[in-house]
């Protein structure tokens, strides 16, 4: 908050990602702290951003992670969970008092900004049939159960000497491995995971290994790597420096298939 003070008049918006800062590492942080902050900034006039492109869409425990906060944003971003992910879309929300700003008679007073593919047909399409089976309450009670199998997990997780700072958020658990070298994003384990799982025909990012969340494999990737697409990875039995991993096809082989590195 000292910060903000300082900053004075010239604090014109603050852009944050509710509860997990995901691409800072899966931070995850207190809702009541941040909540005496956003408060702090909406007495100064400074525009609350909330980038719920990652948490939005009931990854956090609550549809949007902003439910669990008591200060209301003037904006949010979504994106990925608008299509379930199948199609590219992104959305700007704003509040009325925002809107009503750039409504005017007074072409000058235009927002002179469009996306190439906004409000794009099918992609609308997508998005509404996708908002339909998001709250669908069979949606939500997966949900609920996704969360509580990571509680479940998470706790298998801590016994393990090679792991550390385990947490979850929802749908969302993170930890770190331990390897003796600094936590970074270009930390040596990322390519030789990137390597192991690629070569099970399994896609992960090069670079974010610094934490690892589980989720199925984002649909998208179908055009990639098609036989992936009834994957799901699992990772349990962890003993040692050994991780024992589980990739199940749900479709052709409900046991799957255990593998060692
Ligand atoms: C928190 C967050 N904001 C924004 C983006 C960018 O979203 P898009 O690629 O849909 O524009 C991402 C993408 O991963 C993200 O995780």
């Amino acid at each position: 908050m000292a910060e903000v003070d300082a900053l004075g008049e010239d604090a014109a918006a603050f852009i944050f990602e509710p509860l997990i800062l995901g691409s800072g590492g899966m931070l995850m942080y207190d809702a009541s702290a941040f909540d005496s902050l956003l408060a702090h900034c909406r007495a100064k006039g400074i525009l609350l951003i909330a980038d719920e492109v990652m948490t939005g869409f009931g990854r956090t425990g609550t549809n949007f992670a902003m439910d669990q906060l008591s200060t209301p944003p003037d904006m949010i971003t979504l994106s990925k969970g608008l299509t379930g992910g199948t199609m590219a879309m992104g959305i700007t929300t704003c509040t009325a008092d925002i809107y009503e700003a750039f409504l005017s008679n007074d072409k000058t007073k235009t927002l002179f900004h469009g996306h190439s593919y906004t409000a794009n047909p099918l992609t609308c399409a997508a998005a509404l049939a996708s908002l339909e089976l998001f709250l669908d309450p069979a949606c939500g009670e997966n949900r609920q159960r996704i969360a509580g199998q990571h509680e479940a997990f998470a706790k298998t997780l801590e016994k393990q000497a090679f792991v550390k700072n385990v947490r979850q958020t929802g749908t969302i658990l993170a930890f770190e491995v331990d390897t003796g070298e600094a936590d970074s994003y270009v930390n040596n384990l990322a390519g030789f995971l990137h390597a192991f799982f690629r070569e099970k025909r399994v896609m992960l990012r090069p670079s974010a290994i610094r934490s690892t969340s589980f989720r199925p494999i984002a649909s998208p990737m179908r055009n990639w790597l098609p036989p992936i697409r009834p994957f799901w990875i699992c990772w349990r039995n962890m003993e040692g420096k050994r991780l024992n991993i589980n990739v199940i096809n749900r479709k052709s082989d409900p046991h799957g298939s255990d593998f060692t590195i």
